[in-house]
């Protein structure tokens, strides 16, 4: 009898292996639990055995129909979990791609202008974002009392002298240039300018400039004309329509501004362009006899020009977005087309 016991408990264990879901579970139930199975028919062969054998027998018999049944638990448990999908590996399946991130369209502009400067002969250099009244307006030729001081929205830091700011513009970087390096000098100087500004579709407090300067021996106004127009049609396209148009800036002599056309309305008037047809990029001139006298520099045997524009501006036409503020709020539906 034990041996017979011995041998369903192989065929039982040979049977477990098979299961592999509800259908082939249920075949090993009806095969060998229920009324009619396997093991109720040796139950129902314990009535011929003699009675001093029964209670040995029966602890084998017993053991038999736990083991059954935990076993039927466990693959009842195991099949339920495949069904939920938990520890099961499709190898099969493509990976999960990782998310790949890019450029700022910001920095892919910065990076554009740098290239095109650099094509020119053009060093990059930083300034810092702390700076003081010296360097930020009166080695630019900006006396204490000048109305162009007000323009720049300028963020005052709290100090017992006041005369401590967030920097309104690159420009200062012109001067660490020109004080600390000789001529001839042929830089560019990108950097976060701040302004105290309100915050609209076409202006922030806080933006990015790109100053230029080109310090040597017998630079003239047709040098400034020249790498201006080279950039700007690199930047823009050769079919770029622009003019300079006279302006003023304390540290530059004579001073221009530079208008492009118009992207949205190609010059015919609309919002962006504030119904002029003309865009303004940027200013430049020829850099004053003071300021290179406040750096150790002799205008009588030096000069240069120097320049400076917004990069989200430029971003903005190279991209045609039309509110700033879209390339501040980090919407990657946005930043994804770029
Ligand atoms: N610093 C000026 C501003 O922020 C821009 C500028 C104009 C820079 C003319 C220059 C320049 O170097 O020559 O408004």
């Amino acid at each position: 009898m034990i041996e017979t016991i011995q041998q369903l408990r192989t065929v039982i264990e040979q049977d477990l292996a098979m299961i592999h879901d509800a259908a082939s579970l249920e075949t090993f139930r009806l095969k060998h639990l229920v009324k009619k199975g396997t093991l109720q028919e040796l139950v129902d062969q314990l009535r011929t055995i003699p009675k001093e054998e029964k209670p040995a027998i029966g602890k084998v018999l017993n053991e038999l129909r736990q083991f059954v049944e935990s076993s039927i638990a466990s693959a009842k448990e195991s099949i339920e979990h495949q069904h939920s999908g938990i520890e099961t590996i499709d190898v099969t399946l493509p990976g999960l791609l990782p998310a790949i991130g890019h450029v700022h369209p910001i920095r892919q502009t910065l990076d554009r202008i740098v290239d095109i400067f650099a094509g020119m002969g053009f060093s990059v250099a930083e300034g810092i974002d702390i700076e003081d009244d010296y360097h930020n307006y009166e080695a630019l030729n900006f006396p204490a009392d000048h109305p162009a001081r007000d323009m720049q929205d300028t963020f005052f830091i709290d100090d017992a002298a006041g005369d401590v700011m967030l920097r309104s513009h690159t420009s200062p970087v012109q001067i660490r240039m020109m004080k600390y390096h000789a001529p001839p000098i042929r830089s560019i100087m990108p950097g976060r300018v701040y302004r105290n500004e309100a915050v609209t579709a076409r202006s922030l407090a806080e933006f990015h400039q790109v100053e230029g300067l080109y310090i040597d021996k017998g630079v003239t106004f047709a040098d400034l004309k020249g790498t201006i127009t080279s950039f700007a049609k690199q930047m823009y396209g050769e079919s770029l329509i622009f003019k300079f148009r006279p302006s003023y800036f304390p540290f530059t002599e004579p001073s221009a501004e530079v208008d492009i056309n118009c992207y949205l309305c190609s010059g015919k008037g609309c919002k962006v362009c504030k119904h002029s047809g003309w865009l303004e990029i940027c200013g430049c001139g020829m850099v004053h006899p003071n300021v290179l006298r406040n750096c150790g520099i002799d205008p009588d045997i030096y000069s240069g020009f120097a320049f400076g524009f917004g990069i989200e501006r430029v971003t903005m036409l190279a991209t045609g977005i039309d509110d700033i503020r879209a390339l501040y709020e980090n919407d990657m539906r946005v930043l994804r087309q770029f």
